[in-house]
């Protein structure tokens, strides 16, 4: 991607023919990846589409180091958010916690602070600032996935990985999250790659690519 004054943008994430076999006792293996090699520059954001079962989560899995790949390579910033398909927000924390979750290891008073700050501002801006003390089984699946994004989010990160972020929700909230996801990088720099069956989603995007046959089309 070249950016306005002309310059190379720098690439923050790289693959290179990255492939992945899921061995199965008793039964065939399956090649879900069969070379994937693809970048993203620093703000740039990318859609990944495809048909269901055509291995969109497993690559993201493989991009957030979650999955190792059968063969080829990953090259990743070190601050990165993760919204994953199914939330995995930790049961026995509140919202609130559950987003300071990435922010844990941040130990001066001053880490913690803006952790705890940003959280709350985040949370405010999903809609959740009247659920902060709730737990996540006391919310509907939507407001699940607004804690998972917001949690994605609390540090920072260069680069944002997102399984189908607006899956769950109704079209006004799906808009919303669109919205914050699209302003990520009003600093230029967070980079968002989002896994997406959403016409809206693929349309805030500056690239899209199709998984089709093990394959980035
Ligand atoms: N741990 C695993 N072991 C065996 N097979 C797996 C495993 N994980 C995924 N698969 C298979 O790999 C294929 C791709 O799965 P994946 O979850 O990546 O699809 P997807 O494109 O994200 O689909 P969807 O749109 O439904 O979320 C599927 O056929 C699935 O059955
Ligand atoms: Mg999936």
């Amino acid at each position: 991607m070249e950016s306005a004054n002309g310059e190379q943008a720098m690439v923050i994430l790289e693959t290179s023919d990255i492939t992945k076999r899921f061995k199965i006792p008793g039964a065939q293996p399956i090649e879900v990846l069969k070379g994937v090699s693809f970048s993203v520059s620093a703000g740039e954001k990318v859609a990944i589409l495809g048909r269901s079962g055509s291995g969109k989560s497993t690559l993201l899995h493989i991009l957030g180091g979650l999955l190792k790949p059968t063969s080829g390579k990953v090259l990743r910033p070190r601050n990165f958010g993760f919204v994953f398909q199914a939330y995995h927000l930790m049961p026995e924390l509140t919202v609130l916690e559950n987003v300071m979750l990435p922010a844990q290891s941040w130990r001066t008073p001053l880490a913690r602070a803006t952790a705890l700050s940003r959280a709350v501002e985040l949370l405010g801006k999903v809609g959740l600032k009247d659920r902060l003390d709730h737990l996540p089984a006391e919310l509907s699946g939507g407001e699940r996935q607004r804690v998972a994004l917001a949690r994605a989010l609390v540090t920072d990160p260069e680069l944002v990985l997102a399984d189908e972020p607006t899956g769950n929700l109704d079209a006004l909230t799906g808009a919303d999250i669109l919205k914050m996801l699209t302003e990520l990088s009003s600093d230029g720099k967070t980079a968002l790659v989002m896994v997406t069956h959403s016409q809206e989603a693929a349309a805030i995007c500056d690239r899209c690519l199709t998984l089709q046959d093990g394959k980035l089309i």
